[in-house]
């Protein structure tokens, strides 16, 4: 039997954690041969190699070096290095997660050439077009053959937009990751000697999103924010290279925040396994305290993961309180969400033809 060979693009911190979910999956499943394609969008090492390592990803077949640089800048580079790719590897699918410029660069240029296109974590709406996200998450919808979303609400909105061939909800991802990492991490608190909190109540904070660290007021707004939190408990602030470098460059020293840098994913799950409180602008750690079943304030306007605000774990930083009951979320899956979407993808590429986009 030839196998069908899909090429794996990533290129972000959260992209890395999804893909080696399903990556895992795939090692089990003798009709496909994955390789991976690391555009290079994070580089540093704590930002990409160490989940590499603990994860353990397959190391990429094509690394490229495209982080940095404006949004177009970055995206155009990668559309030109990742056709090449395409071109000469001629996979029978490409596989994006999430919405970075990497996701939607990794859409186009396999899209125009005619490679069915894979997106996992499709349908999330902010509808707040002014994030970079909103926009690479629409245009990968759209020319998407398969669409795995992880909630109803993601399959909803697809729907709302004419989208509905190829739509499984398949369940979260990030589900399958944590509850691997948690397996991982039982009893470590090293990290947590070494940071002088052990036993002590504490917050995990992170904090990078464009719409955050581009406006300056809001972000001085923020670290107030953060620095009256911080007079509740102590607060791990893991910093993001984007927020590191606007610190330094602006000579912001916030206030009773423990800045530390980037950490590990089992490490980062040990916070979260200790913590008291989350506050983040991240879409993944969002989810990640509801797994760990930690209260959340989402330093945001509006979130894609409207479940976890329903359901009482979640608030944005501008509500007074948390709503309603802390309840379960069915909506997120039992864990199993990569092999559902493997099954699917192996589905799919067994009865590909030439030409499968029917929507
Ligand atoms: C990107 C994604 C965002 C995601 C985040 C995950 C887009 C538009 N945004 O945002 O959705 O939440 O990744 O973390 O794709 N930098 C370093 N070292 C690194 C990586 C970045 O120094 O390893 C610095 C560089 O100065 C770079 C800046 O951070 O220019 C921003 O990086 P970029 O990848 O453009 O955006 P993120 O904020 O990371
Ligand atoms: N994360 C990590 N180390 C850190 C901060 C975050 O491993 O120091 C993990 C976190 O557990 C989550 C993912 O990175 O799974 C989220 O990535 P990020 O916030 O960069 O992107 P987003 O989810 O906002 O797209």
């Amino acid at each position: 039997m030839t196998r069908k060979k899909i090429l794996t693009i990533v290129g972000a911190r959260p992209q890395f954690i999804k893909a080696a979910a399903i990556s895992r999956a795939f090692k089990s499943h003798p009709g496909i041969e994955e390789q991976i394609v690391h555009t290079g969008q994070h580089y540093d090492a704590n930002m990409s190699d160490v989940f590499f390592k603990e994860l353990g990803i397959p190391a990429p077949k094509h690394r490229l070096e495209l982080g940095g640089g404006s949004h177009g800048k970055m995206t155009g580079r990668m559309l030109e290095e990742l056709e090449k790719i395409f071109l000469a590897e001629k996979p029978d699918a490409v596989l994006i997660y999430g919405d970075t410029n990497s996701t939607l660069a990794g859409a186009l240029a396999a899209v125009k050439i005619h490679i069915p296109v894979i997106h996992v974590e499709a349908g999330l709406r902010s509808f707040n077009r002014k994030m970079p996200e909103e926009i690479n998450r629409i245009l990968s919808d759209q020319v998407s053959e398969i669409l795995l979303c992880p909630t109803q609400v993601s399959v909803d909105n697809l729907k709302a937009e004419g989208i509905k061939n190829n739509v499984h909800m398949v369940g979260d991802v990030m589900h399958d990751a944590t509850l691997y990492a948690i397996e991982k991490t039982k009893n470590n608190k090293a990290l947590l000697e070494k940071l002088g909190i052990a036993g002590k109540p504490f917050a995990v904070c992170t904090m990078h999103r464009a719409e955050n660290t581009d406006d300056l007021e809001r972000f001085d707004q923020l670290i107030r924010f953060l620095e009256q939190q911080a007079t509740e408990q102590d607060i791990i602030f893991t910093v993001h290279p984007r927020t590191r470098n606007l610190m330094t460059d602006r000579g912001i020293t916030p206030k009773g925040l423990h800045l530390i840098d980037p950490v590990g994913y089992f490490d980062l799950h040990t916070l979260l396994q200790h913590c008291e409180l989350v506050l983040t602008d991240s879409g993944g750690l969002q989810k990640e305290a509801y797994f760990h079943r930690k209260p959340c304030i989402t330093m945001r306007d509006e979130t894609e993961w409207v479940e976890t605000i329903e359901s009482g774990w979640n608030r944005l930083w501008t509500a007074d309180d948390w709503v309603g009951e802390r309840g379960n979320i069915a909506d997120y899956g039992t864990g199993n969400a990569a092999d559902i979407s493997v099954q699917l993808i192996a589905q799919f590429l067994s009865n590909s033809t030439s030409d499968n986009r029917s929507k």
